[in-house]
């Protein structure tokens, strides 16, 4: 089983240049894209010793979705890009790791056809200022099987990524479009960002969806605690991956402080960084429930389709596995902040 890295360093070759620098990149000098992953690396295990951890698991629930791991597969954009098969071959590996598979709003394959192969579907939704549109959007995810709906609120501009602006990235290849988009006439619209999206409108959706709602992208604490007094169902501690704020703070870092405020109320998915099973086990002892991983399935997916995908989650289980037992654990949830420095 190929690592993390290798599989990087292969998608690298393989892709466009100008894909690889979409996929790999950050806001700004991309200070923060660094930091989620060095912040894993300046924090060390202390485990325990002599726990009979020979009987452990892995599986965990999240807002009555079942995980096989910890470990679910963040929304990201444009699979097709990566690979012919795209989301369908990420779905079909992600099915088959028994995990939740995140659909992104900008996704190259329709939910419709990404739910016909998923197991556990969750949506991403950047909300759009026309909210006929949007509540069609979740009808069309919610109809296709989609469990819970993951509302991106770190998007109120899109970040600046210079490395797009060097290669002029603006537009995706003849062929490919962003599926959810397409309004009843067929014509596929643009993407806005949700510059006036309000804690109101969070209410708004909640009257016209059935499903679970996370926020994702929160990492300032009084933003936890309202999120929690407004009735939301989960928080995705995140700061997309780097993308969108440069000199924010890593997700790792946000982590402690929401844990505490939130104090078990509703499930915390820490996303930003995560790369080997040591880093799962971090987060879950600083108070995640489960992380989302978004770049290595893109390496995986770009290296070698839906095989890829599967060896990257494959490897982030087996790796978990090992670092959960050997910290002295039985499950995710036996993990404690005093087993991380
Ligand atoms: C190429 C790419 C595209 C992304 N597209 C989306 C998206 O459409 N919606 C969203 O909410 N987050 C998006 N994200 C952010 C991810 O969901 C996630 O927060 C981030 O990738 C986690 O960091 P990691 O890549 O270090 O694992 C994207 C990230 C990348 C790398």
């Amino acid at each position: 089983m190929r690592t993390i890295a290798e599989l990087e360093a292969i998608a690298r070759e393989r892709l466009d240049p100008a894909h690889y620098d979409y996929y790999a990149g950050g806001a700004g000098e991309e200070a923060t894209l660094r930091a989620n992953e060095r912040e894993f690396h300046d924090r060390v295990l202390v485990p325990r010793v002599l726990r009979a951890v020979g009987k452990h698991e892995l599986a965990v629930e999240i807002a009555g979705s079942p995980l096989s791991m910890p470990i679910l597969v963040c929304p990201t954009a444009f699979h097709r890009l990566a690979h012919p098969d795209g989301e369908l071959a990420t779905a079909r590996a992600t099915a088959e790791a028994g995990t939740v598979f995140v659909c992104s709003m900008a996704s190259t394959t329709a939910v419709e056809d990404v739910a016909k192969v998923a197991d556990v579907l969750w949506f991403q939704l950047y909300f759009q200022s026309d909210r006929k549109f949007t509540e069609a959007v979740l009808n069309r995810a919610e109809n296709a099987g989609a469990r819970a709906l993951v509302v991106t609120v770190d998007s109120a501009v899109r970040g600046r990524r210079e490395r797009e602006y060097r290669n002029a990235f603006h537009d995706l290849p003849p062929g490919l479009a962003a599926e959810n988009m397409r309004d009843e006439t067929g014509r596929v619209r643009d993407i806005e960002m949700p510059a006036d999206l309000t804690w109101e409108d969070l209410d708004w959706l909640r009257e016209v969806t059935n499903m679970p709602m996370f926020l994702k992208g929160v990492v300032h604490p009084e933003d936890a605690r309202r999120a929690v007094a407004a009735g939301i169902d989960g928080i995705f501690v995140s700061n997309h991956g780097g993308r969108q704020l440069d000199g924010e703070i890593s997700s790792l870092a946000a982590l402690p402080e929401i844990a505490s405020i939130v104090d078990g109320r509703v499930p915390l998915i820490l996303d930003g960084g995560v790369r080997s099973g040591a880093d799962v086990v971090k987060a879950l002892a600083l108070g995640a429930d489960a992380v989302g991983v978004g770049r290595p399935v893109l390496w995986g997916l770009a290296a070698a389709g839906q095989e890829g995908v599967a060896e990257v989650l494959e490897r982030l289980r087996e790796e978990t596995d090992t670092a959960l037992a050997l910290c002295g654990a039985r499950n995710p949830g036996e993990l404690t902040a005093d087993l991380v420095r």
